[in-house]
């Protein structure tokens, strides 16, 4: 793909003037069961969290993502991408300034729940190195559906940094990320 046809995407730090278009992309992206944009309020005033978003060149938010540090891991609490703008490479894009963070912290491993039928954030998880290493059975009270708990390995052992590498190297020639 040529330079001219990459999509341009902005990840920043999330503002309280972000929640408005967070909560509707939250609305489409996770149906009945999404967090309250009194929910995201509170998670700015949370030391341990940090949440970032993605926005088009036009200025669009088409993304959003956050973890919570805890000493040396690191909990993804959420994320998500507009429906219109799935399998653009939004989604890996919002995990790799996660994951850059956590070079940067020095956070070894990274953990999430997710349902066990979500083949694609499943399937963009174990791309990046993630395994499921347990079920929390009934956790989603919407349909008592059991979520995976997955885990990284160790961030900085060669085998899941290169992997990473490889992936964010992939990443770079096709999305365009400011
Ligand atoms: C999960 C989600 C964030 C992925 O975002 P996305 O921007 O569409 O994903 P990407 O384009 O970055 O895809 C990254 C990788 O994920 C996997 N993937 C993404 N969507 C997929 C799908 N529909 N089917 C299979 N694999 C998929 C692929 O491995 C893909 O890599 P590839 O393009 O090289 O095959 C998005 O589907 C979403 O918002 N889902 C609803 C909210 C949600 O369930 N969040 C996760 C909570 S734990």
């Amino acid at each position: 793909m040529s330079v001219e046809n990459k999509l341009r995407i902005y990840i920043q730090p999330l503002e309280k003037e972000d929640i408005d278009e967070v909560d509707e992309i939250a609305r489409k992206a996770y149906g009945t069961h999404h967090w309250s944009k009194e929910s995201f309020y509170s998670e700015l005033q949370n030391k341990l969290a940090q949440y970032y978003i993605a926005r088009n060149a036009d200025g669009t938010l088409a993304g959003f993502a956050g973890y919570w540090c805890i000493i040396d891991e690191a909990h993804i609490t959420t994320i998500a991408v507009a429906p219109e703008f799935t399998r653009r490479h939004i989604g890996e894009a919002l995990l790799k300034a996660i994951l850059d963070d956590c070079y940067q912290k020095k956070v070894k491993y990274l953990t999430l729940e997710v349902r066990e039928s979500n083949i694609p954030a499943i399937s963009m998880y174990e791309k990046y190195g993630f395994q499921a290493f347990g079920v929390r059975k009934g956790y989603y009270q919407d349909n008592n559906e059991s979520a995976l708990i997955m885990w990284t390995e160790n961030i900085f052992w060669d085998k899941f940094k290169n992997k990473y590498e490889e992936n964010i190297t992939k990443l770079s020639g096709i999305i365009d990320i400011q």
